[in-house]
């Protein structure tokens, strides 16, 4: 695979993400805020300020489309549209509505996720997920920010439903992605697939041509010799029942990171010796390729869209390196036929990753004192791809 020269189709987009929490700054209204300030919360940092995003997401857009990058996806903050039960916020649904437009000014096409991990407090109060009126409170909420997206072509409804369900099985939110995954509640995997649809059914009726779809964590489960039942089993509850409900949406999302060895009992670490990345994660590049396969497989062949791709590290060239290799697993994936159609990397920022600032992702640097933005060489790069289409090795440049 090293060293060939890729080429991805002209109508195949580029771009890459961000989540409102992880960014904006002071989202006080939501459970993770209250997580953060609370004692034994768990998590070693607090986000604050985060980048600032909340106030300098016109620069952070004009970086992303001025490297040539086409989408970007970044959601809106229930929280904040929200803050209260039933009290809606006009001034952050306009607020909402300027990145739209800052997007469309420089040229860029907004990807919009409606649910990116936290909730507003007085919902998670309620019992969140578990909540009776779960489904009917999104619902309520999706409705009172349509307005604002008739003229966005791509929505997701929740992000990472599989680990939304698993935050609320009492899972350390801050572990999220880590490799022995709890045991998931169906129940509430249920609840978030029928908040899904409930909302896919709003949107459509008010633009029926958007695409809508979820986003789903993949694990690129990987079965020890014999213990193939074993991983199916393990993967149903935690991947493949939310790529299932995928099928005959718009589009479905994939997010890959990393893989996940099953023996007998469950995962499997993976020996000292490999190279990890500062997320502890094994550096394992083709992993989002498995999470393609597997969720065009599961989904009965929802086009797919990779929403998440990318690795915390301070060595930017290891960026490119496993940036080139999962774009390598995601070519050969479409070489095979499978509909994938396009990337969107994380992450455009250094941002909070869910109680540090230290497992940096970005293809931008951010000075938390200052809010100043760095570009990094793996944005130019990105950048370049998107122009081209064409992606070489970047080890021979
Ligand atoms: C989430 C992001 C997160 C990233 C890296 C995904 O699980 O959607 O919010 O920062 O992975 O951990």
């Amino acid at each position: 695979m090293t060293g060939k020269t890729l080429q991805f189709p002209n109508t195949f987009f580029w771009g890459a993400a961000t989540a409102a929490h992880q960014i904006e700054g002071n989202n006080v209204s939501s459970d993770w805020w209250e997580r953060e300030h609370m004692q034994n919360g768990g998590l070693s940092e607090a986000s604050g300020d985060a980048c600032d995003s909340y106030n300098r997401y016109d620069e952070d857009i004009r970086l992303l489309a001025s490297s040539g990058l086409q989408y970007y996806r970044f959601s809106l903050e229930w929280a904040r549209i929200e803050p209260e039960e039933g009290c809606f916020s006009k001034a952050q649904i306009i607020h909402y509505r300027n990145m739209i437009e800052a997007c469309h000014r420089y040229g860029v096409e907004p990807m919009v996720t409606l649910h990116h991990m936290t909730l507003p407090s007085w919902f998670a109060r309620k019992g969140g997920w578990r909540s009776a009126d779960a489904v009917d409170l999104f619902v309520r909420y999706v409705k009172e920010v349509s307005p604002i997206l008739h003229d966005v072509k791509w929505v997701c409804t929740i992000n990472e439903p599989n680990m939304v369900a698993m935050t609320w099985n009492g899972t350390d939110g801050a572990d999220m992605a880590a490799a022995s995954l709890p045991q998931p509640d169906l129940t509430i995997g249920g609840t978030l697939a029928k908040a899904h649809k409930a909302a896919c059914d709003v949107l459509h009726g008010e633009y029926p041509s958007l695409m809508v779809g979820w986003t789903v964590a993949t694990q690129a489960f990987h079965a020890m010799p014999g213990c193939e039942k074993e991983t199916e089993e393990y993967a149903y509850p935690r991947e493949n029942y939310y790529l299932e409900v995928a099928n005959g949406d718009d589009w479905l999302g994939v997010q890959g990171y990393l893989r996940t060895f099953i023996g007998k009992d469950g995962p499997v670490p993976f020996p000292d010796d490999v190279e990890r990345t500062l997320t502890g994660w094994e550096y394992f590049p083709p992993a989002v390729g498995i999470g393609v396969r597997n969720a065009w497989d599961k989904s009965g062949h929802t086009p797919i869209v990779v929403t998440e791709n990318g690795i915390a590290t301070a060595d930017d060239k290891r960026r490119l390196d496993y940036t080139y290799g999962a774009l390598c697993a995601i070519r050969s994936a479409m070489d095979d036929g499978i509909d994938v159609r396009g990337y969107i990397h994380w992450s455009l920022l250094d941002n909070y990753e869910w109680g540090s600032f230290k497992p940096t992702f970005g293809l931008v640097a951010v000075d938390h004192e200052t809010f100043e933005r760095k570009p990094k060489l793996s944005l130019q790069w990105l950048g370049n791809v998107a122009k081209t289409g064409t992606v070489g090795d970047p080890s021979e440049r």
